[in-house]
């Protein structure tokens, strides 16, 4: 199976949204001095560089090409030494046990194949070592958002509805899938919040820049489809906005570390 391609849009600008994730996840992964940090899904290299900041040894790994480019601009721009190399989860391009820490905020959660993803991450990880992740609690408006903007590609494609995603965010699920490799699972619940000018203006930017929005758009627009989601996602955000003179909504997500013994 292939995934979509995040070199779309403009994933800059979510990625400064999510900046806050990647400070959690790192400082749950507390990286000492010289350990091998892999940051897989790394995008422009939010968790890289902040592992790299701490004296870290980081290796980012993800498929989009254009994201590993700008997350080697921007390492080489605060005079930091990390090597970005394309791949994805279910296939590193690393070796076996190379790694005391291996990090993906928000980016293994997009693994078509789970086992071989979760599989490919415990190979590279070594004894010892954690696993450090962060993933969405579904519910939430963005949730709703992606929710109904997919569900409208796949109509419009005329594809069967795809499988319930995997419950990354779930401790039992997580358990399933690192347990037999030896790991033990902690989890822990955050929240973090996104501001517009207002409902409109927040959807809109959204739209142009968001690699799944910006993928979307281009398959309903052409079709006349896209109006209706935009219209249904609006009235969503307007109703979660936690705001009255502004534009604030808030997604819970939760970190989970799985230590190997
Ligand atoms: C929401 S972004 C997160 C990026 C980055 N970790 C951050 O915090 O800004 C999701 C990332 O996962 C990457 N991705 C998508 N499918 C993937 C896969 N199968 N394996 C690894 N990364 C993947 C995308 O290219 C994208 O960079």
């Amino acid at each position: 199976m292939t995934s979509m391609d995040w070199s779309v849009g403009r994933y800059e600008h979510t990625a400064t949204q999510l900046l806050p994730a990647a400070e959690v996840v790192v400082e749950r992964a507390a990286p000492a001095m010289g350990e091998h940090v892999v940051d897989v899904g790394c995008g422009t290299g939010n968790a890289a560089l902040l592992a790299a900041g701490r004296g870290a040894r980081v290796t980012g790994v993800d498929p989009a090409q254009r994201l590993l480019a700008v997350a080697r601009e921007q390492a080489t721009a605060r005079n930091l030494e990390i090597t970005f190399l394309p791949g994805e989860a279910a296939a590193l391009p690393l070796a076996d046990a190379s790694a005391e820490i291996v990090l993906s905020v928000f980016g293994v959660i997009f693994a078509p194949d789970v086992k071989a993803a979760a599989a490919e991450l415990a190979r590279v990880t070594a004894p010892r070592g954690r696993i450090v992740l962060s993933a969405w609690i579904p519910g939430g408006p963005i949730s709703q958002l992606n929710r109904i903007a997919s569900e409208a590609v796949m109509r419009a494609l005329g594809a069967p509805a795809g499988p319930p995603p995997f419950p990354w965010h779930e401790h039992e699920a997580l358990s399933g899938l690192f347990g037999p490799h030896g790991f033990t699972l902690g989890l822990e619940e955050h929240q973090i919040s996104f501001t517009g000018a207002s409902a409109s203006e927040y959807l809109d930017t959204e739209s142009d820049t968001h690699p799944l929005a910006v993928a979307g758009r281009a398959v309903l627009e052409p079709r006349g489809e896209a109006q209706a989601v935009r219209a249904r996602s609006l009235e969503i955000l307007q109703a979660a906005n936690e705001d009255p003179d502004g534009f604030r909504i808030t997604s819970r997500y939760v970190v989970a570390t799985a230590q190997r013994a």
